[in-house]
């Protein structure tokens, strides 16, 4: 028997109850992972909460973890009892001490790379990458803005995008916060509480605007990530931490000749070699340096309502994780 988290309807982070479930053994093509370490994401939140129906109920959310190998199904090939692997899955089912998943899905962790970095930056790293180099490839020598620049996918944009040669706008909710994204290489900070994100990124890039908005939080910064818009600059909204954006008439990008994408990671990575390939670039970029986020905030298992509330109540920065 498995230890899980199991939600039976939508709704706070009380919904999400620790249950045993049965793992059994591998059927063909699967393996059996005992997980060391789980990631928490907002993508999590959105299925807690009901914004998101993916999930079917009773079930067990979570995307992404990382463990053990213990038990190989008829078929498998390449992964053997043993080896740590992580991996991200559109089938959830994440939040749980051991579980059986396909092996179509799962990443080896390369040495030098804990299993709490890999569980809880699978997602976030990955997603880093693909705005970078698929959604808008970057260009040294460009202006960007990211807003929530030091949450979990905002502090690797900024580190990743300033070793590109990109100058980089920052936007965050506090001092401490100014401090994370400044040592990892953001230029330019706004502390969006008490400053106006519109008129201080007119001001520093003299009046031209950013080539590219990198904005997560959605609803509440939209707006304000639109107006910060070089003419063809791209608006990028790849989350809504602040909630759903309202629908926007399509005539206001003729401003600037803007454009608008909602991308999701997943439609990138589809292909298990684009998947591979990204999750390749990430951990290298871990290993060598390039990034060097702040560790994850880590909860055990049992707190996981805990770490939704804190992630809700924007008191953490960088990635979270569960240890198990
Ligand atoms: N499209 C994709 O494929 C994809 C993949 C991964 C993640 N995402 C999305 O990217 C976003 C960032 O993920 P993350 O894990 O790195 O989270 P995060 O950015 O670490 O956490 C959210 C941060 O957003 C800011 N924020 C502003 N308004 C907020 C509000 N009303 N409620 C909560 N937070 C608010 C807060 O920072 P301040 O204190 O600085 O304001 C908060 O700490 C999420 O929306 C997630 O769903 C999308």
């Amino acid at each position: 028997m498995a230890k899980a988290l199991v939600m039976h309807e939508a709704g706070g982070p009380e919904v999400l109850r620790v249950e045993e479930v049965d793992v059994g053994d591998p059927g063909p093509g699967e393996v059996r992972i005992k997980q060391t370490a789980i990631g928490v994401n907002f993508h999590d939140i959105y299925v807690r909460s009901g914004l998101y129906k993916t999930l079917p109920l009773p079930g067990i959310p979570g995307l992404e973890a990382a463990g053990e190998i213990t038990a190989v199904g008829e078929g498998v090939e390449g992964f053997a009892v043993g080896e740590r692997v992580v991996y991200v899955s559109g089938n959830y089912g994440a939040y749980a001490d051991e579980r059986r998943i396909s092996a179509d899905t799962l990443v080896k962790i390369p040495d030098g790379v804990d299993e709490i970095s890999a569980a809880s930056m699978m997602v976030r790293g990955s997603t880093a990458h693909v705005l970078l180099h698929q959604v808008f490839p970057l260009q040294a020598g460009q202006t960007i803005l990211v807003q929530s620049a030091a949450g979990g996918v905002g502090q690797l944009l900024v580190q990743w995008a300033h070793h590109m040669g990109a100058t980089v706008i920052g936007t965050v909710g506090s001092e401490e916060k100014a401090e994370l994204v400044r040592a990892r290489g953001c230029d330019h900070v706004i502390l969006y509480r008490e400053e106006d994100i519109v008129e201080r990124v007119r001001a520093i890039t003299q009046g031209e605007g950013v080539a590219v908005a990198y904005d997560s939080v959605g609803k509440d910064t939209f707006y304000a990530s639109l107006d910060c818009l070089a003419p063809l600059g791209h608006l990028v909204n790849f989350g809504q931490s602040s909630g759903p954006v309202e629908p926007m008439p399509v005539s206001l990008l003729a401003r600037g000749s803007n454009t608008v994408v909602r991308p999701m990671r997943g439609h990138y990575t589809r292909d298990p070699k684009e998947r591979d390939a990204t999750a390749a670039a990430f951990f290298e970029a871990l290993k060598s340096g390039v990034l060097t986020p702040e560790p994850p905030r880590v909860y055990p298992f049992e707190q996981i309502g805990q770490a939704h509330q804190d992630m809700e109540d924007r008191l953490t920065s960088g990635a979270v994780a569960l240890k198990v």
